[in-house]
């Protein structure tokens, strides 16, 4: 007697027969194969039912019953779709076009992070990452930036509790690399910043900054000015000019905003850059003294520049994007288009 388990067994043998059978000759064999009156599988075991023990015969009729039903109904249904020509094979219409599939995009930010990255490895630039959740110390104690200093005021920053904080900057990356690493350092770190800012065309609570940090024996201005006049032209293209303007920033002394010829007219002067021809891009500077001494680098021994800008604000620029909500709405309609 077949078990239970080979009844399975041929159940799917002899579901698959029929499924395979392209014609009714095919179909017709098959039926003969499984329940045909002499030598049919199914109906030899329907003969043995008689000599099961009897405490197992119920289960077991029942089961080859089953197994019969249902091979009988596959025939049936197989036999309608052969003789209606709708068989599986020929129901696919090999002249419909295919289906396009989309592919996904990579998210404009994304896409100016990433290059960025780049040309800042090319240039010696390692790429690293710092926590968007942070105390007051990494945010503004080892910058130089003081108690009293507006930029601390909790009504511009995200507090979370006394000492922790959304960060507002990511000029905190800069302390976490020198307490975690002896110079040289030369790295470049994007993230999200948070500031309350009123959320409108040009601004966001949430965006993405770009920090620089080098730091090593004999880096100067000059070098400041090279990387970053370097990597206009690299993001912007050959023609790209940089302008620098005194300016101040606690962690940096001397400090400096940096400018880019404007990426949309080139320098010619459009809307876009007030008819000026330049674009303020970010801050920079040498590293102050103060900040060496806050992570115990000797400020006698090392000199270093720091720079920091925008990456929405690039993005926006290089990709022609007129309001910043766009890039954080999650919309497909427009995120396709990149
Ligand atoms: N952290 C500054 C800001 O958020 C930008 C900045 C200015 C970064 C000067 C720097 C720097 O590294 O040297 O506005």
């Amino acid at each position: 007697m077949a078990s239970l388990a080979e009844l399975t067994t041929l159940q799917n043998e002899a579901l698959s027969l029929i499924a395979d059978a392209d014609d009714v000759d095919a179909l017709e064999a098959a039926r003969i194969e499984w329940l045909g009156r002499k030598a049919g599988r199914i109906t030899a075991l329907l003969r043995s039912i008689k000599s099961v023990p009897a405490d197992e015969r119920a289960e077991f009729g029942e089961a080859v019953n089953a197994l019969k039903a249902l091979v009988t109904e596959h025939l049936a249904r197989r036999q309608s779709e052969l003789e209606s020509g709708r068989t599986k094979r020929t129901s696919v219409d090999v002249t419909m076009p295919g289906r396009r599939l989309r592919l996904g995009r990579i998210h404009p930010i994304a896409r100016a992070t990433r290059e960025m990255v780049e040309i800042f490895g090319r240039l010696g630039f390692a790429c690293v990452e710092g926590p968007e959740v942070e105390d007051e110390w990494h945010n503004f104690v080892g910058l130089n930036i003081p108690p009293a200093h507006p930029a601390r005021d909790p009504l511009d920053n995200y507090y979370l509790s006394d000492n922790v904080l959304l960060r507002s900057q990511t000029s905190t990356v800069q302390i976490r690399i020198m307490e975690t690493q002896p110079p040289p350092v030369r790295v470049v770190a994007p993230g999200r910043v948070y500031r309350p800012d009123t959320v409108d065309a040009g601004h966001s609570n949430m965006f993405h900054q770009l920090e620089g940090l080098w730091v090593e024996e004999g880096v100067t201005f000059a070098d400041l000015k090279s990387v970053l006049t370097t990597f206009a032209r690299a993001f912007i293209g050959r023609e790209a000019r940089t302008r620098f303007l005194p300016s101040y920033f606690p962690f940096t002394e001397p400090s400096a905003e940096f400018y880019f010829s404007c990426l949309l007219c080139g320098g010619s002067g459009c809307p876009a850059c007030k008819r000026t021809g330049w674009m303020e891009v970010g801050g920079c500077g040498m590293v102050d003294p103060n900040v060496f001494e806050a992570v115990g680098y000797d400020p006698e021994k090392v000199t270093g520049f720091a720079f920091g800008f925008g990456i929405d604000r690039s993005a926006m620029l290089k990709y022609g994007i007129k309001d910043i909500r766009l890039l954080f709405a999650n919309d497909v309609r427009f995120l396709r288009q990149f």
